[in-house]
């Protein structure tokens, strides 16, 4: 294995630490008895029962029964790499993030590409979303950005994530079909959620076959903030830019893949690495001061929107390169646990209510998924720098805390964890000013669906534009009940009247007119000519 960087890499000396080097020790018991006979079991005799008391056989299949965890619930199926990111210049005019600033410092990083339908074992060539998550080890504590392949999200509120989940996946009765995107359930909810269009553009689009993750963009999707020193507050789009380039596959291309070799990506992710082709991203960002929040004539707190580059351009500020492949898949690749939760000083959230749902949904899923309070002790997540609080105890402690007190403030224990001010790396969350009445709905300045997916079909040339229109005809020429065919077609005439007749004779039907309002009733009549400013929002 090239092992380029290991020796100053932090992550990897720490993991190392973790590892079992059992070749050519003693076989052992998990209590630590030296083990005679492992292949047979104790018996009553040549032909006679298996014995209760044969507490070797008990261990072993009791640990085997157990070793499987639930699988994520959404982008079950992964693939990982470690490596290493370094910024090109300072960029303290905008963060305090010290991995940010200082070109010297290299960051070591875990990162897990994935499909977000399938399951655990289904292949990686399905037309889908790829996941794209960083786990950036800094100096000071964890920074996850979890993206996806594709710059924008299906909806606007979180509250919505399980419906579209329900959606997307097999169906509960038969658990039928596996391909996301050709199913009922799954085009009944995009028919109804006029707000997915501009995704369902991307999601038919060549962008969903990618031909390798090395080849892929990736999109922290949501607008965040960077904060520097003085407590100034920029807004932030985070992208990943291949070295290689963007380039995917036909959809025939992508179902003989799959026939062939459902491990397509994660073969070729392993076998670069392998042979020293490392793949590498720069990390780009798009800057916009507070005082421009209203100025491109969509709402930045809308993930279904992406800022055109050519208003806003993206800054390539550093390289990310994936230089090994984990050692053990179900200890780094399946026990990672990323956090859009998870910052660090110097960058903050925004009231994207998608990004705000998301901000509870990694732990809570986290909790059950790696069995408790303490999966942050777990090698592969664990922070390089040293972690003291009072939390305690839970099921799989790991650390031994000493001392009487695991509270503060206390009179009794002279070494406390102590706070730290904002001067010394405390984190301190942005003080932005809040004043307003609860209310659960959506802002007016979420309602331009169309213009971004106009945008996108725009953006494509003749060819893309071909493949665009067969994903559409063959998806939803695999729906069975026509009604949902007929409002898919419906919501299309919405973007462009031109690509919904196409797929209409595709698929041997004409274009319903159906309101935006009949499609989805919690839209208003002039939502399609809606473009609230937030500005405009105030007033
Ligand atoms: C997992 C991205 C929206 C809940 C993931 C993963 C990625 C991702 C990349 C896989 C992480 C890994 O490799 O382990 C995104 C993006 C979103 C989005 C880019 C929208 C911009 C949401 C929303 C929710 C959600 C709205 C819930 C309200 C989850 C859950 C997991 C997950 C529960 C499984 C995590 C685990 O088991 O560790 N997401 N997601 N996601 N996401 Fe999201």
């Amino acid at each position: 294995i090239p092992l380029v960087h290991q020796q100053e890499n932090k992550k990897t000396e720490q993991l190392e630490s973790f590892v079992a080097q059992s070749v050519g020790k003693e076989m052992s018991s998990n209590t630590g008895v030296k083990i005679n006979d492992d292949q047979n079991s104790l018996k009553a005799g040549d032909r006679g029962q298996t014995l209760l008391e044969d507490f070797l056989l008990r261990e072993k299949i009791t640990h085997f029964d157990h070793e499987r965890i639930p699988e994520r619930v959404v982008h079950a199926r992964g693939s990982g790499a470690h490596g290493v990111f370094k910024v090109y210049e300072d960029m303290s005019a905008f963060t305090k993030a010290a991995f940010l600033c200082d070109p010297t410092v290299e960051t070591p990083v875990f990162v897990r590409f994935s499909t977000v339908a399938g399951s655990r074992g289904s292949t990686d060539l399905a037309r889908d979303v790829r996941g794209f998550a960083v786990k950036f080890y800094t100096q000071e504590g964890n920074f996850d950005l979890v993206g996806n392949n594709m710059p924008i999200f299906f909806i606007q509120d979180a509250v919505k994530f399980p419906d579209l989940v329900h959606a997307v996946k097999p169906e509960p009765d038969n658990e039928i079909p596996q391909a996301a995107s050709a199913h009922d359930t799954f085009w009944d909810f995009i028919s109804h959620m006029p707000e997915s269009s501009a995704m369902i553009m991307w999601l038919m689009s060549d962008r969903a076959l990618p031909r390798s993750y090395r080849m892929m963009e990736g999109f922290g999707v949501h607008t965040f903030r960077l904060i520097n020193a003085s407590g100034t507050s920029s807004f932030v789009k985070f992208h990943w830019k291949p070295l290689l380039g963007v380039h995917s596959v036909a959809w025939d291309e992508a179902q003989v893949i799959s026939g062939k070799d459902p491990d397509f990506h994660r073969r070729d992710l392993w076998d670069a690495i392998e042979a020293g082709a490392f793949p590498e991203w720069e990390l780009g960002v798009q800057i916009v001061p507070e005082e421009d929040e209203s100025k491109y004539g969509f709402d930045l707190l809308d993930p279904t929107k992406l800022i055109p580059e050519e208003l806003v351009p993206v800054q390539r500020i550093g390289k990310m390169t994936l230089n090994r492949n984990p050692e053990n898949f179900f200890a780094e690749t399946e026990q990672v646990a990323f956090h859009v939760g998870h910052v660090v000083p110097g960058i903050d959230f925004t009231n994207d209510p998608l990004l705000q749902g998301r901000l509870f949904s990694y732990t809570d899923t986290q909790l059950i998924r790696l069995g408790g309070p303490n999966f942050q002790e777990i090698p592969i997540n664990r922070p390089v720098v040293p972690v003291h609080n009072n939390q305690r105890d839970g099921y799989m402690r790991q650390t031994i805390n000493r001392g009487k007190t695991s509270y503060g403030p206390n009179g009794i224990a002279e070494n406390d964890p102590h706070q730290v001010t904002a001067a010394d790396g405390g984190y301190v969350s942005h003080n932005e000013r809040i004043d307003a009445q609860k209310i659960r709905a959506r802002s007016r300045s979420f309602f331009d669906h169309f213009s971004q997916a106009r945008l996108f079909l725009n953006s494509q040339s003749d060819a893309e534009k071909n493949h665009l229109l067969d994903a559409f005809s063959f998806e939803l020429g695999k729906v069975k009940m026509v009604q949902i065919r007929e409002r898919m077609l419906a919501l299309l005439a919405h973007v462009d009247a031109g690509l919904a007749a196409e797929v209409a004779y595709a698929l041997g039907l004409s274009v319903p007119n159906i309101s935006l309002t009949e499609l989805n009733g919690s839209i208003p009549a002039d939502a399609d000519k809606a473009s609230y400013t937030p500005e405009q929002v105030k007033e």
